[in-house]
């Protein structure tokens, strides 16, 4: 049997992107109806980077998602930056009067689950064969197979696509009409999950002659550990041994008398790293929003932040083209949210390729001497700090 369901907004993705942008139309009362492959479980616990930024968090807290984030999430100041025998403090807070949060990605999806639970929104999980029809026409709509094997569709004002690299959305604007630009990088990140104390503060970015590694954390008790190896590289093939032996080497155990404290690894894989960026982010009736629009690198965590400063600018596009007919906003959505994507883009390239062996002995001397820069001179460290703590929303 065939049902059709009719909503306001058909928000494609349950991830931080839908979720939020469900939250915050719900709250100025647009009806969304969200539909996502995964389960709720899997999307509750997939692991992602941990860092918010301060418009991240203001934002968050201005829309009653800050209690357990003021609760458990963890201000830092800023990051330490090093490279052998050399470890220097960036201090945002002194550089630019911002700062940063420790607070998982897994947390706010948490926090978001719950808050749509409470607020009785309509999610529907564990859907197949998505598919987006009717864009450039006033009624576009969504159909899948929901987990009962029915056909369903959603009718709606506007579907935004907020499901990642691999969701039907960023494919469904027409191949004339988008614009795509792409940067594979050739090394990976092997990411593990400790229950482990941090053996620092702060979050540690080392480069290093075999390769970057970085020290973040989650809480007091547990530690997020990221070590470059190249592409292809099979998690297995590195046992937790020889894990905390390439990160002992790179992050400097010994050195004035730090340690690092190894501890049982509770999760270990590959990430791949690459850049993509598609514009136009609205095409018609369907909007784009995270992942599905944008990807970066991970170095320096701003995959989720672009992702709520997209939905921060749509939400009240959508509100002012749903609810009063004003186009505006919408309008300019796709030109004002690619501002701040280029922006992030940049900086992701920028952190990674300073901090990355590639191989080439020419680019080894260039990062040492940017490491040296930004290390060391006020201008240098407060170019990356305004991009680290992340630029004011309506940059
Ligand atoms: C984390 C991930 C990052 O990419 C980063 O730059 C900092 C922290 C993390 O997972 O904690």
């Amino acid at each position: 049997m065939a049902a059709t369901l009719r909503t306001q907004v058909a928000v494609v993705g349950a991830g931080p992107a839908g979720m939020l942008l469900a939250h915050l139309l719900d709250g100025e009362g647009i009806d969304c109806i969200v539909v996502e492959t995964r389960s709720e479980a899997y999307v509750a616990a997939r692991i992602r980077a941990g860092i918010l930024e301060n418009s991240t968090v203001d934002l968050l807290r201005s829309v009653g998602l800050g209690s357990r984030l003021d609760a458990e999430g963890h201000p830092h100041r800023g990051i330490y930056l090093q490279w052998p025998h050399e470890r220097h403090h960036i201090n945002f807070a002194s550089l630019v009067d911002r700062h940063v949060w420790v607070y998982g990605q897994t947390q706010v999806q948490r926090d978001l689950i719950e808050a749509s639970r409470a607020a009785g929104r309509r999610v529907i999980y564990e859907v197949s064969d998505t598919a987006i029809h009717d864009i450039e026409s006033d009624q576009p709509a969504v159909t899948f197979t929901d987990m009962d094997g029915r056909q369903v569709r959603i009718e709606a004002g506007v579907v935004v696509g907020c499901d990642g690299s691999f969701g039907p959305c960023r494919a469904a604007v027409p191949e004339r009409a988008r614009e795509v630009w792409t940067r594979v990088y050739p090394y990976s990140w092997l990411g593990v999950l400790a229950d482990v104390p941090p053996s620092t503060d702060e979050l540690i970015y080392a480069w290093h002659p075999d390769g970057f590694a970085l020290h973040s954390m989650r809480s007091p008790t547990v530690s997020r550990l990221y070590l470059q190896v190249p592409n292809g590289t099979d998690a297995s093939s590195w046992s937790d041994d020889r894990i905390w032996a390439a990160l002992a080497a790179r992050l400097g155990h010994g050195q004035d008398g730090w340690e690092l404290y190894p501890g049982p690894i509770a999760e270990k894989s590959v990430l791949p790293m690459h850049s993509y960026v598609q514009s136009p982010m609205r095409y018609g009736n369907l909007f784009l929003a995270g992942d599905a629009a944008h990807i970066v690198p991970p170095t320096g965590a701003k995959g989720l932040n672009l992702a709520v400063a997209d939905v921060a600018l749509l939400a009240p596009a959508l509100v002012a083209l749903l609810a009063k007919h004003d186009t505006a906003l919408a309008d300019a959505y796709s030109d004002t949210a690619l501002r701040r994507v280029w922006r992030c883009t940049h900086f992701s390239w920028w952190m990674t390729t300073m901090l990355h062996q590639s191989g080439d002995p020419f680019d080894t001397q260039l990062q040492l001497s940017q490491l040296r820069w930004v290390a060391t001179s006020t201008a240098g460290a407060t170019g990356l700090a305004e991009n680290y703590a992340g630029l004011p929303l309506g940059f």
